[in-house]
């Protein structure tokens, strides 16, 4: 037994050994055949990645009854489309996501308002600098007299972006405080407001754009030696000279017919009628006014959910044949395959997919998040009928067999009816835990509920009431499926 798993321990490790060695050195042949520019024009589709959190620099806006992200950045990155002739297509991540999501080539360029630091230089190539802002300190408009500089924040407890510079201004110029790293800017604010943090550290354009609209919290420069005007480039991969050309000829333009403010003024259109929608009388926005956010995020829950189901019930299946199967190889496999989906996080699994994957064939973030579903709820799925199988009493197959049935009629006519009765109500609960469980996808950008949600939470400037009717909507999704459930169980019992 020992020997079995320490074998299945070697098997496992040889097999994911390939996929470690990503250390992608750049060859003399490759640059001088540089395809990052070809690829594009063949493909017709420029893909960015951005993470839309950043106002005035990318953001969600709500522009003929759809939402849609927008900004300075997105202008920009229309702009490059246009002089390459080719369609946008925008990815919407969280910030510390995008320099993998550029390494693994599922996007082509990154534009986050993002620094050209020294650091993000060893793993990717900037363009020209676009945009230089300040670093700002964001606070609770009530202690005011209390904080004036960094430094006054010695002993509080300050938030910052991950991966950003300025979580990175915080660790090294406000050494007294204590850091919180959050995914997004609207968790920051959040956090800020529900006075978990004292004080936020955010770049200048970024802080005035929520404190403009938001007289609760308040901001000013920090005074930060490091990065005090940073500016902001276009990240894209190593060595991609052909498409660097290009991105440095459309911003030259942009400099010279000084469309940045131009571009900014739109923003700040977009920006004006998606926080003057969001506040009605009370001064707070309804969750009404966000109902298609939610439907969308809805639809794509039920749609990832229910493929996956389909896709897992089919694998499970195949794995549980598989696995009850003389061939003892295999079953071994299956049994491994098994184990390893068990034993490691989904997360793990949904972001291994999306970019570890992604680094060979290029997938797009929602069939990568159905493919990673599926895969783990196979393994799920396995368990289930197995177990669904082995509970019908041996007698049964005996019984059936000295009436004179071969194997497969036994199986076929005694052993899986009564086997569906333990299987199907198992497999109603693995279908409930998919709904809920699927919700970790929102980590590479799919649009399901919970990204949805936090969509939600930026563009209204609420934090609890967008969590409130994302809660309403799951349960509302369970409960009647296990109502639904129930109701053929019972049904099944009268047979
Ligand atoms: N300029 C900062 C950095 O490069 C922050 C950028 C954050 N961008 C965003 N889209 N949230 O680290």
């Amino acid at each position: 037994m020992k020997k079995k798993g320490l074998i299945t321990l070697i098997l496992l490790i040889s097999f994911m050994l390939p996929l470690f060695s990503f250390s992608h050195t750049v060859s003399a042949e490759e640059i001088s055949q540089d395809p990052s520019l070809e690829d594009i024009k063949e493909r017709g589709v420029l893909i960015i990645g951005t993470s839309a959190d950043f106002p005035p620099y990318e953001f969600h806006a709500t522009v003929a009854g759809k939402d849609t992200i927008v900004g300075m950045d997105i202008s920009i990155a229309q702009k490059i489309a246009d002089d390459l002739g080719v369609e946008l297509q925008i990815e919407d991540m969280q910030f510390d996501s995008l320099i993998p999501a550029l390494e693994t080539g599922n996007v082509d360029m990154i534009l986050a308002g993002m620094s050209a630091t020294d650091e993000r230089k060893l793993s990717v190539d900037f363009s020209d600098i676009y945009y230089e802002a300040t670093q700002n300190l964001v606070i609770r408009s009530e202690d005011k007299v209390l904080y004036s500089s960094k430094d006054d924040l010695a002993g509080k407890i300050v938030g910052a972006q991950m991966g950003s510079i300025q979580e990175k201004l915080a660790k090294t110029e406000m050494v007294d405080s204590k850091l919180i790293s959050l995914g997004t800017t609207s968790d920051l604010l959040l956090a800020l407001k529900t006075n978990k943090i004292d004080a936020i550290v955010m770049e200048g354009p970024n802080a005035l754009a929520f404190t403009g609209v938001d007289d609760t919290i308040l901001t000013f420069e920090g005074g930060f030696e490091g990065g005090d005007t940073e500016g902001s480039s276009i990240a894209m991969s190593k060595g991609s000279d052909s498409l660097m050309n290009v991105v440095n000829t459309s911003l030259a333009e942009i400099e010279a017919e000084k469309l940045i403010p131009d571009y900014l003024a739109q923003a700040g259109t977009y920006l004006e009628t998606a926080q003057g929608s969001a506040a009605t009388e009370s001064g707070k926005s309804s969750m009404t006014n966000y109902w298609s956010y939610f439907m969308e995020g809805t639809l794509n829950t039920i749609f990832i959910s229910v493929v996956s189901v389909i896709i897992g019930s089919f694998i499970g299946v195949l794995l549980a044949l598989v696995r009850l199967s003389n061939n003892k190889f295999f079953s071994f496999l299956a049994t491994a395959y098994v184990e390893f989906v068990r034993g490691t996080p989904m997360m793990i699994q949904v972001m291994f997919i999306y970019f570890a994957v992604g680094y060979l064939i290029n997938i797009p973030a929602m069939l990568a998040g159905i493919i990673a579903v599926s895969l783990n709820s196979g393994a799920y799925v396995c368990e289930i009928i197995r177990s669904g199988l082995s509970s019908v009493p041996t007698g049964q197959v005996e019984a059936a067999r000295s009436l004179g049935m071969g194997k497969n009629t036994a199986l076929r006519h005694i052993i899986f009816p009564q086997a569906l009765k333990n299987i199907w109500p198992a497999l109603g609960n693995e279908f409930v835990t998919i709904i809920k469980e699927s919700s970790i996808v929102s980590v590479i950008g799919v649009s399901e509920l919970i990204f949805q949600t936090r969509v939600v939470t930026s563009v209204s400037y609420r934090g609890i009431a967008p969590l409130a009717v994302s809660m309403v909507i799951y349960f509302i999704l369970t409960f009647s499926l296990t109502k639904l459930l129930n109701y053929y169980e019972g049904k099944m019992s009268h047979d």
